[in-house]
């Protein structure tokens, strides 16, 4: 296990780029099952959670080679490989349950597992439409986890409306309703991020989005064929969401080039302008037109004192993976803060209210929890800091923690800080960039 002791001030500067878009990434690497012929991708994030669906991708029968930034891989033409063991898919609940969409539809048993984190994250919310839809699935683990046993096969079309607004969800069903006997339905109660619809369409799949509806057509059980094409990955949103935060120091004046700006993700600009930070977006022209996805610079200038704010309702979702930023912020700011309709985060790769809550308070903020949120009393601009904190191996809780020590007047252990390389490579190193001090040590 290692910890990161950081030391203030961080004052980001200058331009940056962030790694690729960790769940355009997953959903690449998975549509090559269906392409013939090389794809190649650039910017693909090469962060442990999209190296375990690769890993995967490759044991279900597709070819990986790397040149650079960029990965090709031979699809596997539809022809599916039956996996000669349990495939694991690491700390990602999104390659797990977009796989499985997959792997419901295939002529095979398979089984994915994952680390104690994934072990504990709820699957009936994939079993039930799976099943629905005929497949023979079976959640081995306690209380409805993984590992995720599969017979697959045979899919019937389904009209499903989601009761939890989640984007893994809605995947994994679109994805099998791929290779369903007719049309399937999907019915969101709220929007989430749309990079599956997104891709599939550039991919030529017959899908189509209808305000809240999505419907897709099944092949039927023949054989899918996508179209093998070049694509590039824009830059990760929610890795830039902790330099937006980072960059409201005094003096910071920072700008992230090249980022995902799909609307269904950048919430978390509203949040920080409801704030009163001086955020400024410029889209950039020739954008991501192959994944179909808008992406530009984002410039933001630590000019003025934050004050307190609301998150809730249809705005969760859009900003889910940044609430714990969200709280951060709101500690930093002066007032009180509150985030609420977000229980969800209980059962991420950790209960990030509970995490935060508990990390927060020993910062020196005031923080009360409530079921499905919490309330922040504001320190405005600095925390007491001085103390050791503990990731509970969620990369965003790592990150989220090193941005507000940044801010804190004595030192901050994290503990646990390895989880970051789940979604962001390189962040220590590019911490130590934005001008915070970071030791990188081994512990216990
Ligand atoms: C993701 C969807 C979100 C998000 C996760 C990635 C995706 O989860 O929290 O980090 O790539 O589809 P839910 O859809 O379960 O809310």
């Amino acid at each position: 296990m290692r910890h990161a002791i950081v030391e203030g001030p961080c004052c980001p500067t200058g331009t940056l780029r962030v790694p690729g878009d960790k769940s355009i990434s997953h959903r690449l690497a998975l549509l090559t099952l269906f392409t013939d012929g090389w794809t190649m991708i650039d910017g693909f994030l090469e962060s442990e959670d999209c190296l375990h669906t690769l890993a995967a991708v490759q044991r279900l029968g597709a070819e990986l080679r790397r040149d650079g930034t960029t990965i090709n891989v031979r699809g596997a033409g539809g022809r599916l490989r039956a996996p000669d063991g349990p495939l694991d898919m690491g700390n990602s609940g999104t390659g797990m349950r977009l796989l499985a969409g997959i792997l419901a539809a295939q002529p095979f048993v398979s089984v994915m597992t994952g680390d104690a984190s994934l072990s504990a994250r709820p699957m009936r919310r994939i079993a039930e439409p799976l099943q629905q839809m005929g497949a023979r699935l079976s959640l081995t683990g306690e209380r409805g986890c993984a590992p995720v046993t599969i017979h697959g096969g045979g899919l019937n079309a389904i009209s499903y409306r989601l009761p939890v607004a989640s984007a893994q969800v809605k995947s994994c069903i679109l994805l099998a309703g791929l290779f369903a006997n007719d049309i399937t339905t999907v019915v969101e109660p709220l929007p989430s991020r749309d990079h599956t619809e997104r891709l599939l369409q550039m991919a030529g799949a017959p899908i189509r989005v209808a305000g809240d509806t999505i419907t897709i057509a099944g092949n039927r059980g023949a054989a899918l064929k996508l179209k093998a094409q070049s694509w590039r990955v824009p830059g990760d949103f929610s890795s830039a969401a902790f330099w937006i935060a980072a960059a409201t120091a005094p003096g910071a004046d920072l700008c992230i080039e090249r980022v995902g700006l799909n609307p269904r993700r950048t919430a978390f600009l509203d949040w920080m302008r409801r704030l009163g930070a001086t955020v400024d977006v410029v889209p950039e022209d020739d954008s991501c037109g192959d994944t179909g996805e808008p992406m530009g610079s984002i410039r933001i200038r630590g000019n003025n004192l934050l004050r307190g704010a609301e998150t809730g309702g249809t705005e969760i979702p859009n900003l889910i993976d940044e609430l714990p930023l969200v709280a951060v912020t709101g500690a930093l700011a002066e007032g009180v803060s509150r985030i609420r309709d977000a229980a969800e985060l209980r059962v991420k790769e950790s209960d990030r209210i509970a995490v935060m809550a508990r990390n927060l308070k020993l910062m020196g903020v005031r923080v009360q929890e409530y079921p499905d949120g919490m309330r922040i009393e504001g320190c405005g601009g600095r925390v007491p800091g001085g103390c050791s904190v503990d990731s509970d191996g969620d990369h965003r809780v790592a990150m989220a923690m090193a941005v507000i020590a940044g801010f804190a007047r004595r030192p901050v252990t994290i503990r646990n800080s390895e989880c970051t390389e789940t979604s962001y490579p390189g962040f220590w190193q590019t911490m130590q960039r934005m001008g915070a001090h970071v030791q990188n040590s081994r512990c216990g």
